[in-house]
């Protein structure tokens, strides 16, 4: 295993934690109307989430003798509550492949293989749980679309 290289994947994944601080926070400041009640709360638990990983790969990077990264990526931003789930559900899909790397790059370091795995699942539960939600929403059209058509 080299070292530089995990360093560099975590430091990604830092990165992309970082983006989902911002991400999931902004998506809580800003949603309105009913459904605010719901989703203000869980988009703010998910990004205590990122940030809860956040402190985990900072910590890590630091073990393993690097610096960690302090810059986010670009956050997506919408109204439209289906849409903030559809980028919910691709921000969580890339945490995934992006621990899977690092779980590559980790191999014949158990801890460090161990680490990550927690981690990695918690970013599995996080697609499972939007992939739900999207499949109530398109469920829930498609029986309007079904009703008005019989
Ligand atoms: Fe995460």
């Amino acid at each position: 295993m080299s070292n530089d290289a995990v360093i560099d994947q975590l430091n990604e994944i830092l990165k992309h934690e970082w983006t989902g601080v911002a991400q999931y926070s902004q998506a809580s400041f800003i949603i309105e109307g009913q459904w605010r009640e719901v989703f203000a709360e869980k988009f703010q638990g998910d990004a205590k989430e990122s940030f809860k990983h956040a402190q985990l790969i900072g910590d890590k990077i630091v073990s393993l003798g690097g610096v960690p990264v302090a810059q986010r990526n670009d956050i997506k931003q919408s109204r439209d509550l289906t849409e903030v789930l559809q980028n919910s559900l691709a921000f969580e899909s890339k945490a995934v492949e992006m621990y899977e790397k690092a779980l590559d790059l980790a191999e014949g370091n158990r801890p460090l293989v161990i680490f990550l795995e927690d981690i990695l699942l918690e970013e599995q539960e996080g697609v499972e749980e939007y992939t739900k939600l999207l499949r109530d929403t398109q469920a829930s059209e498609q029986e309007a679309s079904q009703r008005s058509a019989g």
